[in-house]
């Protein structure tokens, strides 16, 4: 039980309570953040005429060693000592002595730990925006190679329109886009370096918070010492974010599973993506993106878990606050790891084109384009979409599709019906008519896969 601030006390901590506070078991994750921050925290005493020359090289090589060992696997993190800080420090002092014991000078545990959750976010935050890109790129792939696709589009998952395979892919474009740029705006919001605010009221030392804030690559120094400890947004803005992200891809996901099902077939999921059943020798299970889809309750509860430990918090630092650490780590890494293999699952995936296009040939998809024909010939709206609906009941009586009946049966339903109707219905019409930017008609696609292009290029 290393301990750094043993003075005042007269009896060890109980092991219950050692154990109950210590941090270690995951405060780990940030051990190469804790060591950059000490180094410019070092690097700024050793400006400022605060640390020698001799002291800050000798600190600057000790944290080097030390991370090289653990990195190496030399020196393991035991739960020995409280935290990750207590951790580099102790070793540290164990290394090079006196000089160490001045690394934390001008400094509280709550700035340190407060700068080292946000250099790790913002790390975070550049990993999933990374992420995020290649899966745009997978889904523009899909997107070119299907401007011709025809499907069906839903609404209430009951076939309502034509649309093409594109379209649907650039509606996920157009969320997974979005998502990028809370990433963009997480970034810019948190990019301010509290190093430098003590435990809450800043320190008599003469530190320059501008010149770590620059080391570290932030835009500059936080402007209020005690909001600085004790500021967690943007861990709620990117478990936001983050549950967001999950959203999106679990909609995907229950898109797949469906499309994947015996009944629809339009997708296969390819063999490497998917599971067997230990009794049922036919089966290949959605497996992935089911698991996709479940683990979006999980980020969602890390989001709800901060947002509740932090609401009843007063200024400044309260222990509360080491809350924010595990379930965060634990979205970070799930969200990452369902991106990564949503992503390879997408790019295997087999299109079964031919079924899509005659599931979207079925099933009155055509049914807005007949009545848009009567409504060009002369008949208000109104009335078209009433002829039309007789139109399908007969054509549901004969089990036919609008464009399988016959001349002879459109005139008993509407006169106004001429040859140039079964041309005016066919699939190919009411995809390319769709001209809107926006809309799934190809020339409009192709406008819009040139500006995913280059928006991907930027
Ligand atoms: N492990 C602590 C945390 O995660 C570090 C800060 C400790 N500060 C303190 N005053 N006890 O919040």
């Amino acid at each position: 039980m290393a301990q750094l601030w043993g003075g005042r006390f007269t009896k060890d901590t109980d092991r219950l309570v050692y154990n109950f506070n210590a941090s270690i078991s995951f405060d780990q994750k940030f051990f190469h953040q804790d060591v950059e921050g000490s180094i410019a925290h070092v690097v700024m005493l050793e400006k400022q005429g605060i640390l020698t020359l001799e002291e800050k090289d000798a600190i600057i090589k000790g944290l080097t060693s030390i991370r090289e060992d653990v990195d190496s696997g030399k020196l393991e993190i035991t739960d020995e000592y409280e935290d990750i800080h207590s951790f580099v420090e102790a070793n540290l002092i164990e290394r090079i002595g006196d000089a160490g014991k001045k690394l934390h000078t001008g400094r509280s545990r709550n700035d340190q730990v407060a700068l080292d959750m946000r250099l790790y976010t913002r790390d975070e935050v550049m990993a999933v925006d990374e992420l995020l890109k290649e899966l745009l790129t997978v889904l523009l792939d899909i997107m070119k190679e299907n401007t011709e696709t025809y499907m069906p589009g839903f609404t209430h998952l009951q076939k309502a329109q034509p649309i093409t395979l594109a379209h649907h892919m650039s509606a996920y474009f157009e969320m997974f886009r979005r998502d990028r740029s809370r990433m963009n705006d997480i970034f810019n919001r948190m990019n301010y370096s509290p190093l430098g605010s003590g435990a809450l009221a800043g320190t008599t030392y003469p530190l320059d918070r501008d010149y770590t804030a620059s080391l570290l690559g932030f835009e500059g120094p936080t402007l209020n010492s005690m909001d600085s400890v004790s500021d967690r947004d943007y861990i709620i803005e990117f478990l936001s974010a983050l549950s967001t992200i999950m959203m999106h891809l679990s909609r995907f996901c229950e898109e797949i599973i469906i499309w994947n099902s015996n009944e629809y077939q339009f997708v296969e999921i390819d063999d490497a993506y998917s599971t067997g059943s230990s009794i049922m020798p036919q089966k290949k299970n959605p497996d992935i993106a089911e698991l996709v889809r479940g683990k979006t309750g999980r980020v969602y509860g890390a989001l709800m878990s901060i947002l509740t430990t932090m609401k009843g918090i007063p200024l400044a630092y309260n222990k509360d606050m080491q809350e924010d650490k595990e379930l965060t780590f634990d979205a970070i890494d799930t969200v990452k790891g369902c991106l990564a293999l949503f992503t390879g699952m997408v790019r295997t995936m087999k299109f079964n084109k031919e079924i899509m296009a005659d599931s979207a040939m079925n099933g009155f998809t055509n049914a807005t384009d007949a009545a848009d024909y009567l409504v060009n010939h002369g008949v208000p709206f109104r009335d078209a979409h009433s002829i039309i609906g007789k139109l399908v009941l007969t054509c549901i009586e004969k089990d036919k599709a609008i464009h399988e009946m016959s001349m002879e049966e459109l005139k008993e339903i509407s006169d106004v019906f001429e040859a140039d109707i079964y041309d005016a219905v066919s699939l190919k019409t009411c995809v390319e008519k769709r001209l809107t930017i926006g809309a799934p008609g190809p020339d409009a696609m192709k406008k819009v896969i040139a500006l995913c292009e280059s928006y991907l290029k930027e």
